[in-house]
């Protein structure tokens, strides 16, 4: 390729699949090698960052000694990461009506502390949704249930952040006034990571409830020993192709609790149910009593 490439340019097929196969190795993520106007955009974002003005000398720095590293790059960079709060909030509606109900009735919170997994936590906003309709169910009951929240991501960058807790006033467009001055404070500028706008940073009491962890999903490590009574996995099944998609649904429902729930996004319905597993609600699976 001549070294006067424009990042415009499309990238060299071979350089092409070189790119998207390491992401796949990496994290499952299933990216179009096709030159989409996508892989172009995210792979030049990173030669930018690095000051490299063609793909032949990316190539060779995925080839070479900070290959492994830059790999993690790539995944960060083709990864995609929106979410939100209260994103798809029917989810959290049956938490508060039936799942968390249904898992004290098991012995969740008091034979166990009950713990909600965000597996694809992004930049957190999931987690600490769950975090917040948790604690206010707790304030419902009579009982003081112990709890935790576990966040895990492929991308250490979103991982970070979610840890941090700190977010923008945009971010922060799906919590309602109440729920913000109960659970949001304004950010210290020591914590503020990035310039300009008001920061905002989850309570210490909520952050405290929470730990954070690096994991992939499709080929999560045999010493992964946390177990969950709720594990959302949420919109990361649509980057996967089945035979990922299926190695990351065991992977997750063997560490969820007999009794405890699956939730997948809206659109990642799961078509061969497992045997232990049944749905219960749009994209809500349970999973039986009697599982190990
Ligand atoms: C679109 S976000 C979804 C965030 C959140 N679950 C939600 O629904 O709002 C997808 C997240 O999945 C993560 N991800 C992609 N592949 C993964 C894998 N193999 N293991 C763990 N996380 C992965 C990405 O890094 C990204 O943060």
């Amino acid at each position: 390729m001549a070294q006067s490439q424009t990042l415009q340019q499309p990238i060299a097929a071979r350089d092409a699949l070189q790119i998207v196969g390491t992401v796949k190795r990496l994290s499952g993520i299933n990216v179009d090698p096709n030159n989409s106007g996508f892989l172009r955009l995210r792979v030049n974002r990173r030669l930018k960052e690095l000051g490299l003005t063609d793909t032949d000398a990316y190539i060779a720095r995925l080839n070479g000694i900070h290959g492994a590293s830059e790999a993690q790059f790539l995944v960060e960079s083709l990864a995609t990461h929106t979410t939100d709060f209260f994103r798809e909030r029917a989810h959290f509606d049956f938490l508060k009506t039936t799942g968390l109900p249904n898992l004290m009735q098991l012995g969740a919170g008091k034979e166990w502390p009950l713990v909600i997994w965000s597996a694809a936590c992004s930049i957190g906003s999931e987690l600490w949704t769950a975090g917040i309709v948790l604690h206010q169910f707790c304030l419902s009951t009579p009982d003081r249930p112990r709890w935790s929240l576990l966040g895990t991501d492929v991308s250490r960058r979103v991982l970070a952040r979610a840890a941090n807790a700190v977010f923008t006033l945009e971010e922060l467009s799906g919590l309602s006034e109440d729920l913000r001055r109960a659970y949001i404070l304004r950010s210290k500028p020591e914590s503020q990571i990035s310039a300009g706008g008001t920061l905002f940073r989850v309570t210490p009491d909520l952050r405290g409830k929470a730990r954070f962890k690096w994991a992939n999903l499709v080929d999560l490590e045999v010493g992964f020993s946390e177990r969950a009574d709720v594990a959302f996995m949420r919109n990361v099944l649509i980057y996967f192709k089945q035979k990922e998609k299926d190695a990351a649904i065991q992977n997750v429902l063997r560490r969820i609790r007999p009794g405890g729930y699956l939730i997948t996004g809206h659109a990642e319905a799961i078509s061969n149910l497992p045997e232990d597993l049944t749905q219960v609600a749009p994209s809500v699976y349970r999973k039986a009593c009697n599982a190990k």
